[in-house]
């Protein structure tokens, strides 16, 4: 049977988007990135993050997000924030927002023809939250509830991009 592998094709592109791009949406991209490592699908699925506002652009992620990540075998300390810009639009294929309030915004600054690739992340989980707590100005514990509901949602968001793009 003829597969639907997109070898022949660019890779499909995500985009994890919170407000900072320091806390939630790189916590996003290094679980996803390592996910994608695992299943082999480096050729693919390609994933960045970025954050609505300008506050932190060029920085680490917080400590805190990376020690936490760190603690589950996923490497942050690489990833510098930067801000969502007008290409990011056309140049992914979904855009997944953090919570209500950052798909709001994307919804504002995005082109009326590709409001189609937006989404909330955790539609892709199966927990109770639909929005991925902002954990900044919290305790430690907010960021591994960060990682217990992206960890999920990104398993989700795997299996759905499987069986729309990539099973034969
Ligand atoms: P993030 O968290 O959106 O998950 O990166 C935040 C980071 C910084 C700020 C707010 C939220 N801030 O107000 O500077």
């Amino acid at each position: 049977m003829m597969s639907k592998s997109r070898t022949d094709k660019r890779p499909l592109r995500l985009l994890m988007v919170c407000l900072g791009n320091i806390c939630r949406s790189p916590t996003a991209h290094g679980v996803m990135h390592k996910m994608i490592i695992n299943k082999g699908l480096e050729a693919e699925i390609e994933v960045d993050s970025a954050g609505t506002n300008n506050y932190h652009i060029g920085d680490r992620p917080d400590a805190r997000a990376i020690e936490a990540a760190a603690g589950r075998g996923y490497d942050l300390s690489v990833l510098r924030a930067r801000q969502v810009e007008e290409t990011d639009f056309e140049r992914f294929d979904y855009i997944l927002a953090m919570d209500r309030q950052n798909l709001r915004e994307l919804k504002r600054r995005c082109p009326s023809g590709l409001q189609y690739k937006l989404h909330l992340l955790l539609d892709y989980g199966d927990s109770e939250h639909d929005a991925v707590p902002d954990p900044y100005y919290g305790d430690d514990s907010g960021f591994e509830l960060v990682l217990d509901l992206v960890e999920g949602a990104c398993a989700g968001l795997l299996d759905a991009i499987h069986a729309e793009h990539l099973s034969p």
